[in-house]
């Protein structure tokens, strides 16, 4: 790489970390940052997105400016928006700036923007690069990328198990399987989140409160899916004090006259199956770009199957559970060839104490 090239990527990768402050704020909408340079490469400015309404990061590095820009460069991780939304479009802004060159990482995936951006700044007469650290751009927005494609939120799945693969006893009882550590980095790694999703079970056996622990304002929504809605009276999951919950239930099979157990500021909606995926639809729909599934193995099963996982976490102990097979986290998807297996990619793994971390994603 010569050195003209290196400083584009420097300044690109100074973008992808700027956007990335707003890892967990940003949903419905992407994480983005901008540097912007004078025309003799000097970094003059630089802003990102941090919460949905407030400036976008070209804004922001606009706003901030402390010398001319005319004749100069921005580097922005994702295309510019070219829609009025909530604030202006930062097109415009970057038109009337009289900036020369514009270094784009990847396309915007939003069909209100995509394609239409560049091609607005290139009629302009501006120098428009794209493609530049692609990789890293496409990994900090998978998720709002995927909601954009799939209109799905991305689901990922956590379950925490013994080391013979057990996520409770044979009476239900999980609590607990990890140590502190890694159940102080769950609450902390909620805070990645719009929403944690169990099923009706989960919320009958564990009673969970599913919050970050005050680590994010507002709390993530718990949102409880049920085919029954048998749920209990007085469960942690009705009191909206601190989190907002939803209880998502399967009308072709569910009691209705079990609805008046669930408290007024609870939100209720009604779905016609007991397809996860019309979760994963009706959370992308409120703008939520990532949701965590932490629920027990048929529900996480019938995730899988429907296409509503996208990387799976675990933790696992140095414990012996022993115990029933229907403690296993995931049920049986009758596979009987080698090949028909699923093999997760981009696998990692962590030591936390005595616990061992590990996680994939599946293929697109
Ligand atoms: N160690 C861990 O990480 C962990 C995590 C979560 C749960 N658990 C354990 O897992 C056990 C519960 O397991 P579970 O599999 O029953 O979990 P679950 O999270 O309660 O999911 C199953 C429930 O989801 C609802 N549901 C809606 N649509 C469904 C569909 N298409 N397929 C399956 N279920 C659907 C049903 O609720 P209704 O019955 O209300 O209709 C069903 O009983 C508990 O003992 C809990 O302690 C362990």
């Amino acid at each position: 790489m010569d050195e003209k090239n290196k400083n584009h990527t420097k300044w690109m990768k100074r973008a992808i970390f700027l956007a990335s402050l707003g890892k967990n704020t940003t949903s419905p909408n992407p994480r983005v940052g901008a540097v912007i340079l004078d025309k003799n490469g000097n970094l003059i400015s630089e802003g990102f997105h941090f919460k949905a309404g407030m400036p976008h990061a070209e804004a922001m590095a606009f706003s901030n400016l402390k010398k001319d820009a005319k004749g100069g460069s921005i580097y922005i991780n994702l295309e510019p928006c070219c829609h009025q939304g909530k604030t202006p479009p930062c097109v415009d802004k970057i038109i009337s700036s009289g900036i020369k060159e514009v270094y784009i990482s990847i396309q915007d995936p939003d069909k209100r923007v995509s394609g239409k951006g560049i091609k607005l700044l290139k009629e302009a007469g501006i120098q428009v690069h794209l493609g530049l650290c692609k990789k890293e751009s496409l990994n900090l927005n998978k998720d709002f990328i995927h909601r954009n494609i799939t209109k799905k939120a991305f689901g990922v799945l956590k379950w925490a198990m013994s080391i013979d693969g057990r996520i409770g006893l044979k009476n239900g009882k999980s609590k607990w399987i990890t140590n502190k550590e890694s159940r102080s980095l769950v609450h902390s790694f909620r805070s990645e989140f719009d929403a944690i999703i169990i099923g009706g079970n989960t919320l009958r056996k564990d009673n969970p409160l599913l919050s970050t622990r005050g680590l994010k304002n507002p709390e993530p929504l718990r949102v409880v899916f049920t085919k029954s809605l048998d749920l209990p009276l007085g469960s942690n999951l009705w009191n909206c004090n601190k989190a907002k919950t939803l209880v998502i239930y399967d009308s072709s099979t569910a009691n209705e006259s079990y609805l008046k157990r669930i408290p007024k500021c609870v939100e209720v909606e009604r779905v016609s199956s007991d397809n996860p995926e019309l979760i994963a639809k009706i959370l992308a729909k409120r703008g939520f770009n990532k949701v965590l599934w932490e629920c027990g193995p048929k529900l996480a099963t019938a995730a899988i199957k429907s296409n509503c996982i996208q990387e799976i976490i675990t933790f696992i102990a140095p414990k012996i559970l022993g115990g029933a097979n229907s403690m296993n986290p995931l049920g049986d998807f009758e596979f009987e060839e080698m090949h028909e297996i699923i093999k997760l990619t981009d696998s990692q793994v962590g030591l936390i104490g005595d616990d061992i971390c590990v996680k994939g994603s599946f293929k697109d």
